[in-house]
């Protein structure tokens, strides 16, 4: 009985992604992290990818995925990592652009420094072009479709983490849009998903009082903190609502969705 009602609410029982070859970026933690999982729960061969050796290596034994070294910053490593997907595994069906930093890479502008400026970009910006350049070569060369799923976030649309940050999300939903009417030729959906505040460290979200409110060690914009605490759905999101979303723009289920930003956020962006 417990077993029949699991099954129900298991991705699996949505989604069947048998057959099909996914790779994922900065899956060694976090959003990342559950969305592997939930890929390779409905059925996919998913190969995880993250900068972190170490991390990738366990969290991928977790959950069944193949683990591999990629700082998506590397336009050769990106290169090389999916020239080897397709080799081992006989093509790439589906990419999920999800490494990204925010962290010791904000302030306000005033303050701060071009190095921080193109750290960020390198990852959140230059690393999702290298990829979707990757895969969609990949995709066209062997003529099946696929699908691009890149993680932007509601801070696209709504300023507040900082000029970097902010500018690097609203990059990646304008190259989402461009590519998918460049793909469409191709069959290969381009979509993205937009996360509102999520919780990714260990333990459950704190409430959302104002004792709690610090993001993964540093504080939020005060504009940002009035925000969370106003969330419609009234909590955090976790990485398995991202992770859902994820699938669904990965799926069979969104065959005529392309070129859309789909917020994952809990009523934020309505506010
Ligand atoms: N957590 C949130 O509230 C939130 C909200 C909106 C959007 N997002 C976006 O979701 C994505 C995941 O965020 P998260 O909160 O899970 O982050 P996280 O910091 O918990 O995990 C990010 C992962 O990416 C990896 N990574 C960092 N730089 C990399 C690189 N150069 N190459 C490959 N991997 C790299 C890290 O090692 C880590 O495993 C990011 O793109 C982030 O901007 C997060």
């Amino acid at each position: 009985m417990a077993e029949q009602s699991r099954a129900k609410t298991s991705p699996a029982a949505w989604v069947d992604l048998r057959g099909k070859v996914a790779l994922v970026t900065g899956a060694a933690r976090g959003i990342g992290q559950a969305i592997a999982a939930t890929l390779s729960a409905a059925g996919a061969t998913v190969v995880a990818t993250d900068l972190d050796a170490k991390s990738i290596g366990e969290s991928a034994a977790v959950s069944g995925c193949h683990p591999m070294v990629l700082n998506v910053a590397d336009e050769n490593a990106v290169d090389s990592v999916i020239a080897a997907v397709v080799e081992r595994h006989g093509g790439l069906d589906i990419l999920v652009n999800n490494a990204g930093v925010y962290l010791g890479f904000g302030g306000p502008i005033a303050d701060m420094k071009t190095e921080t400026w193109r750290g960020l970009m390198s990852v959140n910006l230059d690393g999702v072009f290298y990829c979707c350049r990757a895969g969609a070569r990949a995709m066209i060369r062997r003529g099946q479709g696929g699908r691009i799923v890149n993680v932007a976030s509601t801070q696209a649309v709504t300023p507040g983490v900082g000029v970097s940050y902010d500018s690097s999300k609203a990059a990646v939903v304008q190259m989402t849009r461009t590519l998918a009417l460049e793909l469409a030729q191709y069959r290969i959906n381009v979509n993205a998903v937009a996360p509102g505040a999520t919780w990714v460290q260990p333990g459950d979200a704190p409430p959302l009082g104002p004792e709690t409110l610090t993001f993964t060690g540093e504080p939020l914009n005060d504009q940002v903190l009035d925000r969370i605490r106003r969330i419609p759905l009234g909590h955090w999101g976790a990485p398995e609502d991202v992770a859902k979303a994820t699938l669904f723009l990965a799926s069979p289920m969104s065959d005529f969705v392309t070129g859309i930003y789909l917020p994952v956020d809990g009523g934020w962006l309505v506010l």
